[in-house]
């Protein structure tokens, strides 16, 4: 595998502080229910709070209740 191929291959996982996982992919999502969705990108809900789980739909940015795990490292 060459730079270039190994570098087109790498998805990018990013934290937002007290908001989504974004991956830009592409991305194949599975959720529980067994659905599979392929997207270039996705924001994973990490707070509890969107109505479209299990993607953020920027609830996050008007409630104050979140489930976050290690809130002084996220
Ligand atoms: S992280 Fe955005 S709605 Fe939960």
């Amino acid at each position: 595998m060459g730079d270039n191929e190994s570098k087109q291959s790498i998805v990018e996982v990013k934290i937002i502080e007290k908001g989504p996982v974004v991956i830009h992919g592409p991305v194949k999502v599975t959720t529980p229910d067994g659905m599979v969705v392929v997207r270039d990108m996705c924001a994973i809900c990490r707070c509890g709070n969107s109505k479209n789980l299990p993607y953020c739909d920027g609830s996050h940015l008007t409630q104050s209740k979140h489930v976050y795990e290690h809130e002084e490292f996220f």
